[in-house]
């Protein structure tokens, strides 16, 4: 195992799933699973394929009620390929011995391979070695190639390859109750080598087709047949094949939808493009070099070589969010384009990617703010129907920016359906302004602020503005009935409200918000400016009200510390001791508890960073101590210290963010505390952290929180409008690190040792960029490579 390769050795049905989540191949457009292509969907395997944004709804009668879905759709299956020898049985792992067996991720290359030697009933030995692409070069592309070669004997082979559209979605077993039957077979058919296959979606009537071209290489006789079902359109190849000599079959494959932009059908450009892709070598060929152009924008290194467990993070997070997702109408979804969790929906889990997107792949970030603003007439819609000012995004969000959070959810600890609150997570709106604020600093990108992203945040100040109310007897501005990010509190004990009231992250981050519609409206040239107030109609008043909250927003405080939300202080503590005992792993406390009849509500228990901790994530303490004192509250060192100290304490860590905000706040506070979340977040989906959830969808937000901490952690990174700043610390026994960056149109590489940095500044005819490091000011030329000591207490 390098720093490159994933690699497994052995078939391990109960691990399979967790493998073909971390083995799924994607390239923003379209993402598989890396499940073995002669499995279909059963108790090991799963293998799913996602088209980005291709999204369907659905009803469902959940507990006696009908409830809708809207679902990342599994599009027909691309992979099946089978064989069998002699007529007999079709090529089943369970059914012959497995004599070797190895599968690997080439991350480099963007390449999965399986490699099998195994012997069947009759004593035949043979070799399977299979390879496997989702082109990184042509997003519509993917491609399987499969080499079979008998070691003693000689005989008859026929190979089954199929297009399989009667998939369903079902890779989520607490989801089994709902409706999984989005597909529709459209047309099917064959023409020469190529077979394809048409399906639409029940609602929202996507069309998906996918067209394959088969190809054989070494076999001494080639009969070719078609067979056909509806939804299903499979080749069968009947090869004499002879001992020590490796045949070959080649699987093209085109997959378009009526989504895409640039064609005129989505079936006739998948013929066409099934048609003319390359065979297997040339497409491997491109793809990697496309792979090669990515990571030479993106890697790290770390005293000259890299990390597989960061190499694997930073490799999906480029899968999901390739160069190719800036041609698109698509969210960054929780889960990536790997599984079915959470129904493929977008959550804030993007705010812990915008900051390696920003500096890497600016129009990828560009784009996601796009599907955002796209969807700015449903957050309208939704502000207003529930009473509102102003834009409010859906917490969970899918094709078309309606809330599409489940009204119950399933605890598969206790087999119940309970009420889900979680849409109250308004702090949504706040990172999408943070995000829209970061690309901006980052970027420069002026145009996207005049026309995009001012509104955005103008719109989500506008929707807090009205969702925090003034009260009178305490001369302050409060916001109630809301969660924080800490999902474990939707409700005081025994209230029937859901909700809780003056969440300290989201007020803190309201504030935030309003100071950046100031800045916004500073920033807009005049007449953009003065179009968009029309516009938006916002008047004097309004902004008043802006500035008002700004000084009058309400934050909670108990024994010096800010608390978590108000009345936190007030509820029981948690017996840990007691429910580890009872129950072993406690992460997710909320199904633990509510299987014991209990809830979390009633405790001083919190299922990740929030408060606090969160804001120190997002904000340097002296922004959070500059917003604080404007507020009116005193908040130095020790109160934050304490705070976070106090909630750490109470903190299960039930999702994987939570270690990742952990590391980022502890880093200078406790490296030594932090290095262990940070090995925790590395950990979470390839050790399977969250038992068993991985195997459902790796987690996005967490792998792109460690590429950012390893970027921006040790580096003290900043991006502002008028200078990047500096302040690295590596940690102890890390003498150098390396890494690319862009920022407002440059591009470089810093290079970090412990006594000085150096930045290489790309040719270009930009005007020199400004650097502050230490305390010192350097301007630096395009094409110049400038060194700064580093003084001497930052190591
Ligand atoms: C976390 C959220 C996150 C979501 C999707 C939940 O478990 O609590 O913060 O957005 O997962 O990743």
């Amino acid at each position: 195992m390098s720093e490159w390769v994933l690699a497994y050795h052995g078939f391990d049905p109960a691990a399979e799933g967790l493998r073909e989540a971390l083995c799924t191949l994607a390239n923003g457009y379209q993402g598989t699973r890396g499940a073995a292509p002669e499995s279909a969907a059963d108790d090991v395997h799963y293998p799913g394929t996602y088209i980005a944004g291709v999204y369907n709804r659905l009803s469902s009668d959940v507990a006696g009620r009908i409830v809708q879905n809207e679902d990342l759709v599994n599009v027909p299956n691309w992979l099946p390929t089978t064989f069998r020898i002699e007529g007999g049985d079709w090529f089943d792992l369970a059914g012959v011995d497995i004599l070797d067996y190895r599968q690997t991720l080439d991350l480099r290359r963007g390449m999965l391979t399986r490699l099998i030697r195994f012997r069947d009933g009759a004593e035949r030995v043979t070799r399977l070695a299979e390879r496997r692409l989702v082109s990184m070069a042509d997003p519509h592309v993917a491609a399987l190639q499969t080499t079979l070669e008998p070691e003693n004997w000689s005989g008859r082979v026929e190979v089954r390859c199929a297009l399989d559209g009667r998939v369903t979605t079902d890779g989520v077993a607490r989801y089994r109750s709902l409706n999984g039957d989005h597909l529709v077979p459209v047309a099917d058919g064959h023409n020469g080598d190529v077979m394809w296959l048409q399906v639409e979606t029940q609602q929202s009537r996507v069309r998906i087709a996918e067209a394959a071209r088969v190809g054989v290489e070494g076999a001494a006789r080639v009969d070719r047949g078609f067979d056909r079902a509806d939804g299903w359109v499979g080749t069968l190849l009947t090869l004499d094949v002879a001992a020590g000599t490796p045949v070959t079959v080649q699987k093209v494959v085109a997959i378009y939808t009526s989504r895409d932009p640039g064609i005129s059908e989505s079936l006739e450009a998948a013929r066409v493009g099934a048609d003319r892709a390359g065979d297997f070598d040339a497409l491997l060929n491109r793809h990697a070099l496309a792979w090669r152009r990515m990571w030479g924008r993106s890697s790290i290194t770390v005293d000259g070589s890299g990390d597989l467990a960061l190499n694997v993070h930073l490799f999906h997070l480029l899968q999901v969010c390739s160069d190719h997702v800036a041609d698109l109408d698509v969210g960054m979804p929780a889960r990536g384009l790997h599984g079915e969790a959470y129904r493929g929906h977008v959550f804030w889990d993007e705010l812990f990617a915008f900051p390696f997107l920003n500096t890497h792949f600016p129009l990828v970030a560009r784009s996601l703010l796009m599907y955002r603003y796209r969807r700015l007439p449903a957050a309208r819609w939704a502000a207003g129907e529930a009473g509102y000012a102003g834009a409010m995004f859906p917490w969970q969000s899918g094709s078309d920016g309606d809330e599409e959070t489940q009204r119950v959810h399933l605890n598969p600890k206790s087999g119940r359906w309970l009420p889900d609150n979680s849409r109250l997570q308004r702090h949504v709106n706040v990172a999408i302004a943070y995000n829209v604020w970061q690309y901006y600093q980052a970027t420069g990108d002026m145009q996207f602020l005049c026309h995009y992203g001012g509104e955005l945040i103008l719109d989500i100040a506008r929707f807090l503005s009205s969702l925090a109310s003034y009260n009178r007897v305490t001369d302050r501005y409060e916001i109630t009935g809301v969660m924080g990010p800490d999902e474990y509190h939707d409700a005081y004990p025994d209230s029937d409200h859901p909700g809780v009231d003056n969440n300290s992250y989201t007020n803190v981050m309201t504030v935030w918000v309003m100071r950046r519609a100031f800045d916004v409206l500073r920033l807009l040239p005049e007449q953009r400016r003065l179009e968009l107030r029309e516009c938006l109609a916002l008047g004097g008043a309004e902004l008043e009200r802006f500035a008002d909250i700004c000084h009058r927003m309400y934050v909670p405080f108990r024994d010096g510390m800010v608390e978590a939300f108000q009345g936190y202080g007030d509820l029981a503590e948690l017996d840990w001791d007691g429910l580890r005992a009872r129950h072993g792993d406690i992460r997710r406390l909320d199904r633990v508890l509510e299987s014991e009849g209990d809830s979390p509500n009633r405790y001083q228990a919190s299922k990740q960073a929030g408060g606090l901790a969160m804001l120190s994530y997002l904000l340097s303490d002296q922004e959070i101590t500059d917003i604080l004192h404007d507020l009116g509250y005193d908040c130095d060192d020790e109160c934050i210290e304490r705070t976070i100290a106090y909630n750490l304490a109470r903190t299960s860590h039930g999702s994987t963010l939570s270690a990742a905000v952990y590391t980022w706040v502890l880093a200078r506070r406790d490296p030594e505390r932090a290095w262990g979340f940070f090995r925790d977040a590395l950990a979470s989906d390839l050790a399977d952290m969250q038992g068993g959830t991985t195997r459902e969808g790796i987690h996005l937000g967490a792998m792109a929180a460690t590429v950012d901490l390893v970027r921006r952690g040790y580096t003290g990174m900043r991006l502002g409008e008028d200078a990047m700043r500096l302040d690295p610390r590596l940690p102890d026994g890390l003498d150098t690190m390396s890494m690319e960056f862009r920022y407002r149109g440059h591009t470089g590489t810093l290079t970090f040792h412990r006594d000085r940095l150096t930045l290489d500044l790309h040719q270009s005819e930009l005007t020199p960029m400004t650097i502050v490091v230490g305390g010192r000011t350097e301007s630096v030329r395009p094409g110049q490579t400038t060194e700064l000591p580093l003084p001497p207490d930052r190591c």
